[in-house]
């Protein structure tokens, strides 16, 4: 099958206003929403990269703030992201321990129905150098639907022909970002494309539209645009806007298309249905 790379990516720059009065003013409803919030985690941790002992803090957008002020901040965005929702519409939330228990419980106040919280158990996780507890391997995503009583979509026979045609579990092996998806520079907090990839063929159908309310580099849009969905991603910080822009230029050239999906183990499986 030949897939469709949607020409559309539209990336709002919003450098100065924030996510949440952006989102009031689209008069839009998706059809499914991937967010990767801040975790409000940088408060000055060390790791080791190459050797080398280096802070891992990512940004002030990411510094820590009070469990009210995040429980604050998780509410505003959920539920504006619920206006542009269709009502048959799912959203994904990533997280670690730092949020995601915040998130979970915003999810419910608002009304949404949590459908799974997914562990992506990471292949290839960075060593813990304080050798105190147990090293850090996973992140959440939580999926949930914007109405309890109204049915979603999900492609049920897809994820089982992804995982050798047994029933997909709610933990994905996964591994972390690799070196060819920084092709266009580095953001501090970037989600591998095979983790996007499988969200949107689980949730989406062809030609869909996709929002991404912190989409950084824009994994979500590129994801999309690989599979043939259609992506509008917001974000506050200009250089990652400018990272997104570039990753999608080069999806005009279709020899790194090809290479991308051929990297992507679940976009190669899919293209084998869709033939
Ligand atoms: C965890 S990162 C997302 C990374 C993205 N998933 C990727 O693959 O590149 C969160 C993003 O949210 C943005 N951000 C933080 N606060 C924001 C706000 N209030 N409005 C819009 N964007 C915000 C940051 O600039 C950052 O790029």
């Amino acid at each position: 099958m030949n897939l469709i790379i949607s020409q559309i990516i539209e990336i709002l720059h919003c450098c100065k206003v924030i996510v949440f009065s952006l989102l009031s003013e689209i008069d839009f409803q998706f059809d499914t929403i991937f967010a990767d919030p801040p975790y409000f985690l940088s408060n000055g941790g060390i790791s080791v990269q190459s050797g080398k002992v280096v802070c891992v803090d990512k940004g002030d957008w990411d510094k820590g703030i009070s469990s009210e002020e995040m429980n604050v901040f998780n509410k505003t965005w959920l539920s504006l992201c619920r206006q542009n929702l269709k009502d048959n519409g799912t959203i994904w939330s990533s997280g670690t321990y730092h949020n995601i228990f915040s998130v979970a419980n915003c999810l419910t106040e608002l009304g949404y129905k949590i459908l799974n919280v997914i562990t992506w158990a990471k292949t290839n996780p960075p060593p813990n150098i304080s050798c105190r507890y147990f090293t850090h391997s996973t992140e959440f995503v939580i999926w949930a639907r914007k109405n309890p009583d109204v049915p979603h979509y999900f492609d049920y026979q897809l994820m089982k022909k992804l995982n050798d045609n047994k029933q997909m579990t709610d933990v994905w092996r996964l591994p972390a970002i690799a070196k060819w998806e920084k092709s266009c520079g580095k953001h501090p907090t970037q989600k591998p494309l095979a983790l996007l990839t499988r969200i949107i063929l689980a949730s989406t159908k062809p030609n869909e539209w996709v929002l991404d309310p912190f989409c950084g580099s824009s994994t979500t849009g590129i994801a999309a645009n690989l599979i043939g969905r259609k992506y509008l991603g917001i974000d506050k910080q200009t250089q990652f806007l400018e990272i997104s822009k570039n990753r999608r230029e080069e999806l005009n050239s279709q020899k790194r298309v090809d290479l991308y999906r051929s990297k992507l183990k679940d976009i190669v499986k899919f293209s084998q249905r869709e033939e």
